[in-house]
């Protein structure tokens, strides 16, 4: 799984200004994101679609950074739907992805996403409607991602920071998959991406 993972953006953005590492960053998502993520949208269309639905809904820096950000996993997995072992294989690309950006972004944009596949355990918990609304290929990977969560699971995730952004996070998610809507592009999230670097 190691060997799966593309070291060479943390490289690059590890030695770069802040001015640099945007440009690093966006060149990667442009490169990287033209993959698609299921039958309607690219990965770089999701990570759009994310985004722009956080900036409509008044989210914050952070939130919307990490909406744009939330399935870097995906980039650097090399994870895409042409991919035979995409839907079968789970490499744990929240996990990978938080991992990989926390030297770089805080907590408030690295935790929704290393959370944001454990918020749809959550939602399905406490929340039918949620649960009625997904598709019947999400149903069925419930079950393989733990299914509901127990009380002790939902008190636990319930103390986490930033787990009710995570939530959130889900929720635009789910909507971020729509065919052939215009979104800015990755230039509108520059100064906002820039505000949430961390260090020099
Ligand atoms: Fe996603």
């Amino acid at each position: 799984m190691q060997n799966l993972i593309d070291r060479t953006l943390a490289h690059n953005l590890s030695q770069a200004t802040k001015a640099q590492k945007v440009d690093i960053l966006f060149n990667y998502m442009e490169r990287r994101g033209q993959t698609f993520y299921d039958e309607v949208v690219t990965q770089l269309e999701h990570a759009l679609q994310c985004a722009a639905i956080a900036v409509k809904n008044k989210a914050n820096t952070t939130q919307i950074v990490s909406a744009l950000l939330h399935d870097i996993g995906h980039f650097i997995l090399d994870e895409h739907n042409e991919d035979v072992s995409f839907l079968d294989i789970d490499l744990n690309h929240e996990e990978i992805g938080a991992k990989y950006l926390e030297p770089f972004f805080p907590e408030a944009v690295t935790t929704p996403i290393r959370l944001h596949v454990p918020a749809k355990r959550y939602l399905c918990t406490v929340d039918p409607s949620y649960y009625n609304g997904l598709s019947e290929a999400s149903k069925r990977s419930l079950k393989l991602q733990g299914g509901v969560m127990s009380d002790e699971e939902r008190v636990k995730f319930e103390q986490i920071t930033h787990y009710k952004d995570a939530l959130t996070l889900r929720r635009w998610d789910d909507q971020a998959k729509v065919k052939g809507i215009e979104t800015d592009g990755l230039e509108r999230y520059r100064d906002l991406v820039l505000k949430c670097f961390v260090g020099v």
